[in-house]
């Protein structure tokens, strides 16, 4: 497989693959400023974005799966189509199936992409019996754009929830702040779904948080003050953000990542995950993030 990958989309220096301990096939993208992420075809997982100057953006649990069926701790999850508990595996199927390297290019203006693709399997099917296709298309330079579009290619429309679950890597989470949820009516996971106004311009950490801000302001900074760094990460077409911290109990209960590793991380998640997603037949709905290192 990885020696069909390398002579269909392999770029040399700028795209290349690899098999990692756990034998999932893995894309490595490398731009002209150094800048570099790492993708598994394994639920589109993008597991490392190291920008050109600093420590990796993105957190990956020392504790993690790497196995068929489990989902990757860390980096980028696609919660697909559904978010959080339901009928479906927790976030979907997306995270938790294969998907396939549809194309690899460097564009003229010199970003590196690659789009990635999931389509419904019978497996699929007979949990979600919907005809679709997921693209998710990585496109690099000295800042990292990752959008999903999802393809309705049957002929009844269907709904679905989603979101890019991503596991941001901060020195320490009593020095981080996420600014720009300032006035928003979030929903609180963690206390019985209670709607309240966001009053914090800066919001601190000191406690498990868990929390959906749904219509959110398109950008927001996470400024990570011990790697000395802000974050900014701005959205399109996905109207919801959710904030996430384990904290100590809950990072105790969960097998896959570590007890300490609370400290270093923090999920700051952009999505449709409040409100479900119609989507017509034939048509194609897209969202993006857009990631950079602005001090
Ligand atoms: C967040 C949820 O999005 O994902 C949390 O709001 C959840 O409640 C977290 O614990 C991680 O989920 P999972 O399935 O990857 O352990």
């Amino acid at each position: 497989m990885i020696d069909l990958l390398k002579k269909q989309f392999r770029i040399p220096s700028v795209v290349t693959f690899n098999e990692d301990r756990a034998g999932f096939p893995e894309m490595v993208l490398t731009h002209r400023t150094g800048s570099r992420v790492r993708l598994y075809l394994y639920g589109a997982h993008l597991t490392s974005w190291t920008p050109p100057q600093g420590a990796d953006v993105f957190f990956m649990s020392a504790q993690s799966w790497f196995q068929p069926g489990r989902a990757i701790r860390g980096g980028i999850p696609v919660a697909f189509p559904q978010f959080g508990d339901g009928p479906l595996p927790k976030h979907g199927l997306a995270r938790i199936n294969p998907w396939t390297v549809i194309r690899t290019a460097l564009t003229p203006a010199g970003t590196v992409q690659a789009v990635l693709r999931l389509t419904d399997t019978p497996e699929i099917r007979t949990l979600w019996p919907h005809p679709f296709h997921l693209d998710l298309t990585v496109e690099l330079s000295a800042q990292l754009i990752v959008e999903l579009a999802v393809h309705n290619t049957g002929n009844r429309a269907f709904q679905f929830n989603t979101a890019l679950h991503t596991y941001f890597h901060v020195a320490d989470i009593r020095q981080t702040t996420v600014t720009g949820l300032l006035n928003i009516a979030y929903r609180d996971f963690l206390r019985g779904n209670i709607r309240e106004l966001e009053t914090r311009r800066e919001i601190t950490f000191d406690r498990e948080m868990d929390r959906v801000y749904p219509n959110a302001p398109d950008r927001l900074l996470l400024r990570d003050a011990g790697h000395r760094r802000t974050i900014a990460i701005t959205k399109q077409g996905l109207p919801d953000v959710v904030v996430w911290n384990p904290w100590i109990d809950k990072a105790q209960r969960m097998e896959d990542f570590g007890d300490d590793e609370y400290q270093r991380m923090v999920c700051v998640e952009t999505g449709a995950m409040e409100i479900p997603v119609e989507l017509a037949p034939a048509a194609v709905w897209q969202g993006q993030t857009t990631f950079a290192v602005v001090t």
